[in-house]
């Protein structure tokens, strides 16, 4: 990593909650401060950057200019098709991804609403919200689902990108199988409660207390695949089955509309 060279990253927000970037600033293997002073020139992101107003334009406009075709286009957030839902400096979120994406080399989808159009596409969809993949098939795009995405596997990716001057292997989502090729429930801690048949009932029963298996309580995990067993959150503290909730298969395209763990209860 210490010879690559100074990436030009622009981050592109439209509908979506700063979760994706809350999860950012919380990675620390590589740390975002260390890309952001040592590896990366992170041009453009609202939540982050000491510009605004049409300082901030300006800065998007100028990191186009000065890297055209080469700069990396980092998108959270779905994109409403319906464009007076949302607009930034008064371009619609539309006009402003397919602008800024005609010069990057590459794209990576932050998040399950940039990847498969998340929460703001669910049922009824009142936006017309789309993710980036459905509206740019130029680009090498990169899904990091995830609601929001683990830390690790944004700065993960963003580190591949820089030292191997590619992007990494996907599955046929899309997604970086270094995090997303194996299957929650076969690294789960629990796991051996779950083989045993011993289930948690309800969240507060004696089976929830000695931390048996959460299936009967609706986790999702056994169809959701992502690293959040042995990666962890908070630099490796916890996740949530550890914290007694099952997985609701937040990386998973239309999570919300397949029936979150409520469902199940
Ligand atoms: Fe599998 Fe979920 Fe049970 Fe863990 S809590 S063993 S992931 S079903
Ligand atoms: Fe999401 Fe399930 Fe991980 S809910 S954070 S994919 S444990």
């Amino acid at each position: 990593l210490e010879q690559a060279k100074r990436q030009s990253v622009i981050w592109m927000s439209f509908q979506e909650c700063t979760g994706c970037t809350e999860a950012l600033l919380r990675s620390h293997a590589p740390s975002i401060e260390s890309l952001m002073f040592d590896f990366i020139s992170l041009d453009y992101h609202h939540t982050l950057q000491a510009a605004s107003g049409e300082a901030a334009e300006r800065a998007r406009e100028e990191a186009m200019h000065a890297n055209a075709g080469d700069y990396l286009l980092l998108v959270d957030g779905s994109i409403p098709t319906i464009k007076a839902c949302s607009t930034i400096a008064g371009i619609s979120n539309l006009d402003m991804l397919l602008e800024t994406a005609s010069g990057a080399s590459a794209i990576l989808a932050i998040g399950t609403c940039a990847a498969y159009g998340g929460l703001p596409k669910a049922a009824p969809n009142p936006t017309q919200a789309m993710s980036v993949e459905e509206l740019i098939t130029d680009k090498p795009i990169v899904n990091i689902p995830g609601c929001p995405p683990l830390p690790l596997a944004i700065t993960g990716v963003i580190a591949h990108y820089l030292t191997m001057g590619a992007l990494p292997e996907l599955d046929h989502l899309g997604r970086p199988l270094s995090f997303f090729g194996e299957n929650i429930h076969d690294r789960c801690y629990r796991r051996p409660f779950y083989d045993r048949g011993l289930f948690a009932e309800t969240f507060d029963d004696e089976g929830a207390r000695k931390g048996w298996c959460l299936y009967k309580l609706g986790c999702k995990a056994p169809e959701t695949y992502n690293a959040c067993a042995h990666v962890k959150w908070n630099q490796g503290v916890s996740f949530p089955i550890q914290s007694g909730h099952g997985c609701i298969g937040c990386s998973e395209p239309n999570f919300w509309d397949k029936g979150g763990i409520y469902d199940s209860v």
